[in-house]
C-alpha cells in the first residue's frame, strides 16, 4: 500500500538530535534543539515542578477526560501571566483561551482556524529568519508565508528600520507573526521603544498580530518584562492571537503544556470562537493531556510555587528595601531541607535559602548576626537564564583569548537560548565533521547545551573552524 510514499528529509531541528545520538564520540556535544541542560549537560527538572510534582501526586487525581479547551483554572491561569493579572481582556472576558500541545500545537491550531475563519488577507508575514516549524506548519496548511526584515547580518542585531520599512508595504488585513520575547533563531529582540514603533506601524497597516511566545521568562529572567510587547500591543488597542509554551521556562519540554488565545472585541465573539476552536480540537486529538497541564496549573495558582518559579528583581528589591528601613528586619527562613532558624549560627556565605520561599544565596552576614545582605535571587528561570548568560561570556572570552580575528560581542549581546553564530553552512559541517559538535545549518547555537565543561572545546572548534 505504501510504496508510492517518498523518503522525506529530518527535521531541520529535532534531526540534528538524532545524528547527534547516533555519534559515538565522547567528545560530541549537542548545541542543535533548543531545549535546558543543566552544567552537567544534564535535563534540568525544575524545583518548583518537583514541589508540584509532590502535591499532584498526593491528590490523587483521576484520570478522567480534560475539556475538549482544556481546564478552565489552567487557561485562565496562563492568559494572566501572559497578559497581566489586571489585563482589561479579563474584565471584559473578551478573550478566548484554549489548552494546546505545547506551542507548536497552538501554533497549528490557530493557523489553522485562520485557514478556515479569517476573512481578511490570508497571508502570514513571519521575521527573517524565524523558527523553522513556522513555514513549515503555513505548508502543511497551504498558507501562503512571506518575510519581512528583521536581523540585521551587518549588525547582527535587529534590523528597525528595514523591519519598519517592509511591514509597512505589507498588504492590509495580513497577518503578521511576531516573536513575543527571546527571538528564535537570533536571540536578537527589539527594545521596547522599538516595540511601540511596530505595534504603530502593524496598526496603521491593518495588520493582523500573531504572537509566539515559547520563551517568557528566558529573555530577560523575568516573565513580566518578557512579555511587555504582547501587553503594549493590547494596550495599543490590537486584538492579538497569542500561541505559548511551558516547555522552555518551566522544563516540560516532553509534557506538551500550552495554550492559544485569541483576543476578540468582546465575551460574545469570543464564545462564538471558542464553540468553534472546540470544534477543531475535536476533530483533531478530542482534548489535550492532563499531567503537563496540572503541573503548569499548580505552580500558577500556588503563590510559593509560582515565587520560586518565576521570582524576580522586584522582589528582590522588595527584600532590600525591608532590610533598609529595618536592620533588624528578621526574615523567616525555610530552606528546603526544612527550617533554618533565624539567626542560625552555621549560616555561611554563599549558602542558599529561602526567603518569603524565594530562593537566595547570602552574600555578607553581620557581626552580631542580625542582618543578612542576600545576592541574587536563584528562582528556577532566573537560575537558567543566568547560567545561559555565564555560559555566552565564557564562549566568547574563550573564542576571543584563542586570538580569533572576528568579532564575537554578538555572543553576548544576543538574549535567550539562542546564539545567532554567523557561522557559514561549511563551518557548520565542519564543526560536526572534525569537533562531533552539532548545530543547525543557519549557524544557530542553543547556549544551554554549553557548560564549564565543555566551553573550553567548544570555543577552541569555533575559533579553529573561522581562522
Ligand atoms: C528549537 O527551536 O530548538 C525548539 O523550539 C525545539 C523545537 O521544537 O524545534
Amino acid at each position: 500500500w505504501w510504496s508510492n510514499v517518498e523518503m522525506g528529509p529530518p527535521d531541520v531541528i529535532l534531526g540534528i538530535t538524532e545524528a547527534y545520538r547516533k555519534d559515538t564520540s565522547p567528545k560530541k556535544v549537542n548545541l542543535g534543539v533548543g531545549a535546558y541542560r543543566d552544567d552537567e549537560g544534564k535535563p534540568y527538572i525544575l524545583p518548583s515542578v518537583r514541589k508540584a510534582e509532590d502535591i499532584i501526586h498526593k491528590k490523587a487525581l483521576n484520570h478522567e477526560y480534560a475539556p475538549i479547551g482544556g481546564e478552565a483554572a489552567y487557561c485562565d491561569a496562563v492568559a494572566k501571566l501572559a497578559f497581566g493579572e489586571d489585563s482589561p481582556v479579563f474584565k471584559n472576558k473578551s478573550n478566548c483561551t484554549v489548552q494546546t500541545l505545547s506551542g507548536t500545537g497552538a501554533l497549528r491550531l490557530g493557523l489553522e482556524f485562520i485557514t478556515k475563519h479569517y476573512a481578511k488577507t490570508k497571508e502570514i508575514w513571519m521575521p527573517a529568519p524565524t523558527w523553522g516549524n513556522h513555514p513549515q506548519i503555513c505548508n502543511t496548511l497551504n498558507l501562503p508565508h512571506k518575510k519581512y526584515r528583521y536581523f540585521d547580518p551587518k549588525t547582527n542585531g535587529f534590523d528597525l528600520q528595514g523591519a519598519l520599512e517592509d511591514i509597512s508595504k505589507i498588504p492590509e488585513g495580513s497577518i503578521i507573526l511576531l516573536h513575543a520575547c527571546a527571538h528564535n533563531p537570533t536571540g536578537v529582540d527589539p527594545k521596547q521603544n522599538e516595540w511601540m514603533q511596530l505595534s504603530q506601524v502593524i496598526k496603521d497597516r491593518k495588520l493582523f498580530p500573531f504572537f509566539d511566545m515559547a520563551y517568557q521568562g528566558f529573555a530577560t529572567g523575568d516573565v513580566d518584562n518578557d512579555a511587555f510587547a504582547i501587553r503594549h500591543f493590547v494596550k495599543d488597542g490590537h486584538q492579538v492571537m497569542l500561541a505559548q509554551s511551558f516547555a522552555k521556562n518551566m522544563g516540560l519540554y516532553g509534557e506538551r503544556a500550552g495554550a492559544l488565545t485569541f483576543l476578540c472585541g468582546d465575551s460574545d465573539s469570543a464564545a462564538k470562537v471558542m464553540s468553534q476552536v472546540k470544534i477543531m480540537i475535536r476533530t483533531m486529538y478530542s482534548n489535550p493531556p492532563l499531567h503537563g497541564a496540572r503541573l503548569v496549573l499548580e505552580i500558577l495558582a500556588n503563590p510559593e510555587l509560582k515565587k520560586q518559579c518565576f521570582a524576580h528583581a522586584d522582589i528582590e528589591s522588595f527584600i532590600w528595601k525591608e532590610l533598609a528601613v529595618n536592620p533588624y528586619f528578621i526574615p523567616t527562613f525555610d530552606s528546603s531541607s526544612g527550617t533554618v532558624p533565624d539567626f542560625d549560627p552555621d549560616l555561611t556565605l554563599g549558602s542558599e535559602l529561602s526567603l518569603f520561599s524565594i530562593p537566595v544565596q547570602v552574600l555578607e552576614i553581620n557581626s552580631d548576626m542580625r542582618n543578612i545582605n542576600v545576592t541574587k535571587v536563584l528562582a528556577d528561570v532566573k537560575h537558567m537564564a543566568d547560567r545561559i548568560i555565564s555560559m555566552r561570556k565564557g564562549l566568547r572570552s574563550g573564542i576571543e583569548g584563542a586570538g580569533n580575528p572576528h568579532q564575537w560581542q554578538h555572543i553576548t549581546d544576543q538574549i535567550g537560548m539562542f546564539c545567532f553564530t554567523g557561522l557559514k553552512p561549511d563551518q557548520v559541517e565542519k564543526l560536526t565533521k572534525d569537533f562531533h559538535i552539532y548545530l543547525t545549518k543557519d549557524g544557530r547555537i542553543s547556549v544551554a547545551g554549553i557548560s564549564s565543561k565543555n566551553v573550553d572545546y567548544v570555543a577552541e572548534a569555533i575559533h579553529k573552524v573561522t581562522s
